[in-house]
């Protein structure tokens, strides 16, 4: 029998990437705009909504509670928002799928609803660490149950309320962040967090759309409780995270010059820019605008030498998932790439530093794994299997690195690329990569 698992990449080497394309919505993004607008008062209405597996999850926890959601089609959905006490009791647990964004962030929302929830996913997203979200949530007086490790399925019991706290949360994660941002909208008071690093703030902008702006010293935001949000309109820009593999693809593939459209570049998402300019890319941002509150930009790239280069630490929250496209770029470039301070990738969808320097050694790169990050030795690479681990980014990244391989790649594991980036093969068709996909 064949499984979803069995779909695999197989990849023509060398080529280059021309032309324009827009890819799909943020992802971070739409899990948020579904979120606020199902607890508004009134119809939001979002266009550019990504359609891929993680936000069809989150979509469906909410049509799960009572939410009337229309959509999505191309982009688009309506929700007719039930305001911040609306929300029903599901009648059974919420699949989230694969999507990490998707249990953190309801997590919170949910941990001051007076009626219980409990919150599974695939058995990726049932390995993944959930204290940091939990520990602080009963903090606040939440219930909730973890399995012994602190993982999925979280049993979040009813409670009358929630406390405010003041948390300084011992990672840099966005998603911590954002969790405890939405509980703090059902707390008595002020709910303060104070992030180690800068992290995506796209909760926090998002949040003065619907008119409940949040307030921000430094590296403490703050929110008070109760109170309404407003419905709106929002147009998702293009996600930057699914962008970085034609960035990058571009970057390494002699003779490429590709334009991507309507892509965000808020600031604290484009450390995937910074890391390649410092490299040596040639990227340029043309046309700035704002989208909902956002900031959006055409980003045009030509092939460029790259050279290797230590990654300022300061950049490793702002490009935490594009790492498996930067370590291509590095495996591309001339020199060595060292990566610290990004422990994280080792609890993403898989453990990333690990799948990825796999994979790498397999095309005959010299990696080292740390702890922490990587060295990568720069100079290309042969042909070969990767297996992706099941991780949407990784089979991605591996695709885009045979446009300078020396023999086809194959790509196995593949079909979780639908969570992120529904299409993607026929979209890197469409602009040079020789990419076919195999069911084995
Ligand atoms: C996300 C935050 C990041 C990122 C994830 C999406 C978000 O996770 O890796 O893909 O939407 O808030 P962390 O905040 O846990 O680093």
């Amino acid at each position: 029998m064949s499984t979803a698992s069995d779909l695999g990449f197989q990849v023509r080497p060398g080529g280059r990437l021309r032309g324009r394309l827009r890819v799909p919505g943020d992802k971070s993004i739409s899990h948020r705009a579904v979120m606020l607008g199902a607890i508004a008062d009134g119809v939001t209405r979002i266009s550019g909504f990504l359609e891929g597996a993680d936000n069809l999850a989150t979509l469906g926890a909410f049509r799960a509670m009572g939410v009337p959601i229309e959509g999505p089609e191309v982009g688009r959905v309506r929700i007719a928002g039930v305001g911040l006490r609306g929300l029903r009791a599901p009648r059974s647990d919420l699949d989230l799928g694969n999507s990490g964004t998707s249990m953190r962030l309801l997590a919170g929302l949910l941990a001051g609803q007076r009626f219980a929830t409990t919150l599974v996913g695939d058995p990726s997203l049932s390995k993944r660490p959930m204290r940091r979200v939990t520990e602080p949530l009963e903090r606040m007086g939440a219930r909730i149950e973890t399995t012994d490790p602190g993982t999925a399925p979280l049993q979040i019991a009813p409670v009358a309320g929630l406390r405010p706290i003041s948390y300084a949360p011992p990672v840099a994660s966005a998603q911590v962040k954002s969790c405890l941002l939405l509980a703090g909208l059902y707390a008595k008071g002020e709910t303060c967090v104070t992030e180690p690093t800068l992290t995506r703030d796209h909760t926090e902008r998002m949040l003065a759309a619907f008119g409940h702006p949040v307030r921000r010293a430094g590296s403490r935001i703050c929110i008070t409780g109760g109170g309404r949000l407003s419905a709106c309109r929002l147009d998702i820009p293009g996600d930057i995270s699914s962008a970085a593999f034609f960035l990058v693809g571009a970057s390494i593939a002699p003779g490429s010059d590709l334009t991507l459209e309507h892509v965000g570049v808020n600031p604290t998402r484009i450390g995937v820019l910074n890391i390649l300019h410092a490299m040596g890319a040639d990227i340029r941002l043309t046309n700035p605008r704002n989208a909902g509150g956002e900031p959006v930009a055409d980003v045009r790239v030509r092939s460029a030498p790259l050279q290797g280069i230590v990654i300022p630490r300061d950049q490793v929250p702002l490009a935490i998932d594009e790492f498996p496209a930067l370590f291509i770029a590095a495996a591309c470039a001339r020199g060595e790439t060292l990566l610290t301070g990004a422990e994280e990738l080792r609890v993403k969808e898989s453990d990333r530093i690990r799948v990825m320097a796999e994979g790498l050694a397999a095309l005959g790169v010299a990696v080292e794994p740390r702890a922490d990050g990587i060295r990568i030795r720069g100079g290309g690479y042969g042909g070969g299997r990767v297996d992706s681990g099941g991780d949407h980014r990784v089979a991605m990244a591996f695709a885009i690195a045979a446009l300078r391989a020396g023999a086809p790649i194959k790509v196995r594991d593949c079909a979780h690329v639908n969570t992120s980036f529904p299409g993607f093969a026929a979209l890197a068709a469409g602009v040079g990569l020789g990419i076919e996909e195999r069911r084995a």
